[in-house]
């Protein structure tokens, strides 16, 4: 199957469209962009999804990615035609999202007060460089190969650098990372090492990496593969296809998410966009993003905290003086985003525009947690025999407190994304060696 696939400007009053061999993050106005398709697409690809997790010796059938590859065939390439997908499409050997699909975890579903049968909790962390960054670098990697991009370029928290190392090394291609210095964990910072990208550390947070990393890639030409990148958001909703297909296509009432640069937001937007245009889904998933409260500027814009302004897509004539207002206050009055949850410690939200279109669409909300409530959430993960880091455990907590303040619902059928694995062992250990905390384990002496 082949479809024509375009990108185009995200604001309905500009609306410039691009054709998909050009690189480009912004339109010549300065606005997001989408990776678009014509047409819409037949709902019996749900049987040929399915079908391929009987995947024989075909990577592409077994990765939990290009498995969809219909609905993201910005390549354009005739989907069944084996050799064109060897060609053209990037793979870490089909593992991206191979293993990662909603689970239920009774302890998590006690601990957040839902029903066992109504919890599922989907371990991104799963993917072959230990997070959900593996579904969109498939996708962005492949966008590179096709424009023969030689450098990969991106600013990191940590994840996205260890994922973009990963797929760059395994397909030639170079790759630098601009990290901030001294807040990325150990296990990631490790891995884009092992996986021979060149760090570059900036004296500053993600926010300052990012605006570095976006000007050396206007210099020098390299290729950006962060969230900003549309083709990378297109691998990213699969996340929501894998959901989808394991709940055979009903959707659930809500689908939670840890906000950071919200580019996860943004996707799962776009993705429940396109599946209710094609009558794939009646329903709509509300979207629930849960800030850390030390970096919570979606939060604070959304909610009205910020000037009494409830920031809103409105149609995409979003206030943006009210954002940059606020980005200003951020500055002038030092408040630099801070959480023990280095991952999502970010101020200015890349994707917040898309974000804001994704809450309209789906009548979404944005919660706030701390660091404490995401410790609990992410050891009560453990307890279910699960492995995720601090950012994540955002999500359960998020849950927890929606559920307490009855915005979900006892009933409500909840899928928590649960986006890493643990990349810092020091992280579980300190929580556990303080007896104080809710679900510590802490060693005892033999005597
Ligand atoms: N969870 C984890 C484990 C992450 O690594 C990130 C982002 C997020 C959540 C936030 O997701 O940006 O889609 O809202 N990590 C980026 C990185 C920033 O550089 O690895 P988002």
């Amino acid at each position: 199957m082949i479809v024509e696939a375009y990108q185009q400007c995200i604001n309905p009053t500009c609306g410039l469209k691009y054709s998909v061999s050009e690189s480009r993050i912004h339109c010549e106005r300065g606005h997001m962009l989408d990776v678009r398709y014509k047409g819409s697409f037949p709902k019996y690809l749900q049987d040929v999804f399915y079908g391929r997790r009987n995947y024989g010796g075909n990577i592409y059938n077994e990765s939990g990615v290009w498995r969809f590859r219909e609905l993201i065939n910005f390549s354009q390439i005739d989907t069944e035609n084996q050799a064109q997908c060897a060609k053209v499409l990037v793979s870490l050997d089909g593992a991206e999202g191979r293993l990662s699909r909603p689970y239920k975890m009774t302890k998590v579903a006690e601990f957040v007060g839902l029903k066992p049968d109504n919890l599922f909790l989907q371990p991104e962390g799963y993917n072959p460089s230990g997070s959900f960054k593996d579904n969109g670098m498939a996708t962005a990697l492949t966008h590179a190969k096709m424009l023969g991009v030689k450098k990969i370029i991106c600013a990191s928290t940590g994840n996205t650098s260890a994922s973009a190392a990963m797929y760059a090394s395994n397909e030639g291609i170079s790759c630098d990372v601009f990290i901030p210095k001294g807040e990325v964990a150990p296990g990631k910072l490790g891995q884009a090492f092992q996986f021979g990208a060149q760090v570059i550390e900036i004296n500053g947070n993600f926010d300052d990496a990012l605006a570095t990393s976006i000007n050396e890639a206007k210099k020098s030409g390299a290729y950006t593969v962060n969230s900003i990148n549309p083709f990378r958001l297109e691998g990213q909703k699969t996340m929501v296809y894998r959901v989808l297909e394991h709940l055979k296509w009903e959707p659930p009432d809500w689908i939670v998410y840890p906000g950071g640069a919200l580019g996860n937001t943004s996707s799962a937007g776009k993705c429940l966009i396109e599946l209710h245009e094609w009558s794939w889904i009646k329903k709509v998933p509300k979207i629930a993003v849960v800030n850390s409260e030390g970096a919570n500027t979606l939060y604070n814009l959304y909610n009205g905290k910020y000037q009494n302004v409830k920031l809103r897509w409105n149609n995409g004539m979003v206030d943006t003086e009210v954002i940059e207002d606020y980005y200003q206050y951020m500055d002038k009055n030092q408040i630099r985003p801070k959480t023990e949850a280095t991952a999502i410690q970010i101020g200015k939200p890349t994707n917040l525009l898309k974000a804001l279109r994704t809450l309209e669409f789906t009548k979404g909300i944005v919660t706030q947690v701390s660091d404490k409530e995401m410790y609990d959430g992410m050891s009560i993960v453990g307890l279910n025999g699960f492995d995720c880091e601090l950012a994540s455990g955002s999500v359960p907590a998020g849950i927890k407190k929606l559920r307490e303040e009855e915005i979900i619902a006892k009933d409500d059928v909840v899928v928590g994304i649960l986006t890493g694995r643990q990349k810092d062992p020091n992280v579980p250990v300190k929580y556990h060696l303080d007896p104080s905390n809710k679900f510590a384990n802490p060693p005892k002496a033999h005597n």
